[in-house]
């Protein structure tokens, strides 16, 4: 692991344009549970009856009081962690320019990124399923499931469900930073779930280098990752820029 912190250091230090691409491990350390694995929200709910577009069409009460409720309650609480702070460490040292994150969490921003992609789109805000008016999410009073807009329409997520298209603008600047870099991070993402799993393989075709951070491995390891930086990713991240430092 030494090795490989202190090879991932150079190959930042050496890097002109790097970009991120984040998936639900990132958040993982800030309390907030990824969706596959162990602990993952998959295991305790199919995807398909409470994350599928069909879903909250059917049944928007059920979406929001099993899913919609509770992610409001861990996201409200929640704090960037050091795998954010890092990130957003490599972006004042003009290194990173763009993180693609498939999180709608909105820590990046918090820790200080200033250009995020969010491609499965926001926690931060609802949207009228009639009217599309906008409502941020930590305003929305619960005390009422499903809530509603002025014009008495039920609010959903601002996000992208199963089912429903990435928005056009992220697809399109989450292709660009993907070609642009010279090196991606890919940090607590299964790779699994596409068209997000494609950037890495867009980037590694453009010639960057595709530095994976996870605990686990992925369909990426061996195949389009350089190398595999086995942990944490707060903690991996810390070790990244202490021993950027040194150099
Ligand atoms: P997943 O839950 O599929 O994967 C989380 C990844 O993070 C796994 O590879 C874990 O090994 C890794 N991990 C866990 N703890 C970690 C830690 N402390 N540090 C680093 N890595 C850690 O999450 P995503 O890949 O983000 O989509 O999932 C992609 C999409 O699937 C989500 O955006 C969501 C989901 O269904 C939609 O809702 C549309």
């Amino acid at each position: 692991m030494d090795d490989l912190i202190r090879r991932a250091a150079e190959d930042l230090a050496a890097a002109k344009r790097v970009t991120a691409l984040t998936g639900a491990g990132i958040s993982s350390e800030s309390g907030i549970p990824p969706f596959r694995g162990k602990g993952g929200l998959w295991e305790r709910f199919d995807p398909m009856e409470i994350a599928h577009i069909d879903a909250l069409t059917r049944d928007p009460a059920k979406v929001w009081r099993v899913l919609v409720k509770e992610m409001k309650e861990i996201v409200d609480r929640a704090k960037p962690n050091n795998a954010h702070k890092g990130l957003a460490k490599l972006e004042k040292q003009n290194k990173l320019k763009t993180i693609i994150t498939q999180n709608i969490d909105g820590l990046h921003q918090v820790a200080g990124n200033t250009d995020v992609i969010e491609f499965h789109g926001s926690f931060a805000w609802q949207r009228c399923m009639v009217c599309d008016k906008k409502y941020e999410t930590r305003k929305v009073d619960v005390s009422e499931i499903p809530p509603r807009c002025e014009c008495s329409g039920i609010l959903r997520p601002d996000a992208v469900f199963f089912g429903e298209m990435i928005p056009t603008d992220a697809m399109r600047r989450s292709r660009q930073a993907a070609t642009d870099c010279d090196l991606m991070l890919v940090v607590g993402t299964s790779a699994v779930v596409q068209p997000a799993a494609m950037m890495p393989v867009i980037a590694k075709n453009a010639g960057a280098k595709i530095v994976e951070i996870n605990p686990e491995r992925t369909p990426l390891t061996n195949e389009i990752s350089d190398y595999l930086i086995m942990g944490k990713a707060g903690e991996v991240m810390n070790r990244i820029i202490e021993a950027m430092e040194k150099i």
